[in-house]
C-alpha cells in the first residue's frame, strides 16, 4: 500500500506506527473492550454476538493480542496461543456479508469512542475490511 504520513506525523502501517497511534497495549485493549461492548448492545450485531460464548473474557484477550501484532506491535497472540490464520480460525462459523458488516460496525462504534485521530479511524476500518472479508465464507 502507498505510504502516507498522517496528522500524527506517524506513518500508519509502517513499523509500529499504527500500534502506537492506537495507544499501545492499553489502547488496543480499550478498543477491544468497546468493540465487544458494542457487540452486546447493537441489535445489528446480535447474530455475531450469539456466535460467541456467553463469557467474552477469552475473546477479548485473543482479539486484543491479535490486533497488537496486526498493528505492528508485539506479537502477543502467538506468544500465548500459537500461530493463527484468520480465515481458518473462522471457518467453523457461518460468515456472510451481513455478519462481516456487523463485525465491522462494532469496530467502527468502538473506534469512534477512542481518542484516535479521524484519519487513523478511517485507516483502521479500511484495513480491517481485508481480514473481515477474508473471514467471509458464504454469500
Ligand atoms: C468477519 C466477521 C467476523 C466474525 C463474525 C467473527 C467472529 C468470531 C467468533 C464467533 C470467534 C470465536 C470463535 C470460537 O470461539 O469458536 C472469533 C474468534 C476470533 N476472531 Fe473473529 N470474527 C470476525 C472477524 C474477525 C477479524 C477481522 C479479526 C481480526 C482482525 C478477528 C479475529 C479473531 C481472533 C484472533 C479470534 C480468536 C481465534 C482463535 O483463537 O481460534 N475476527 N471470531
Amino acid at each position: 500500500m502507498k505510504k502516507a504520513t498522517y496528522e500524527t506525523g506517524l506513518t500508519y502501517g509502517e513499523g509500529d506506527g499504527s500500534f502506537r497511534t492506537a495507544g499501545g497495549v492499553v489502547g488496543v485493549r480499550k478498543l477491544v473492550d468497546a468493540f465487544y461492548d458494542a457487540m452486546c448492545e447493537l441489535p445489528e450485531a446480535k447474530t455475531v454476538r450469539d456466535m460467541h460464548q456467553d463469557n467474552l473474557d477469552e475473546s477479548r484477550d485473543k482479539l486484543a493480542r491479535f490486533l497488537s501484532g496486526w498493528l505492528g506491535g508485539p506479537k502477543l497472540f502467538s506468544e500465548k496461543y500459537g500461530p493463527i490464520r484468520i480465515p481458518v480460525a473462522h471457518r467453523h462459523l457461518e460468515i456472510g456479508p451481513a455478519e462481516r458488516d456487523a463485525w465491522l460496525l462494532c469496530m467502527k462504534v468502538a473506534a469512534d469512542q477512542q481518542p484516535y485521530p479521524d484519519d487513523f479511524k478511517d485507516y483502521l476500518l479500511k484495513q480491517l475490511f481485508v481480514p473481515a472479508e477474508r473471514s467471509r465464507n458464504k454469500d
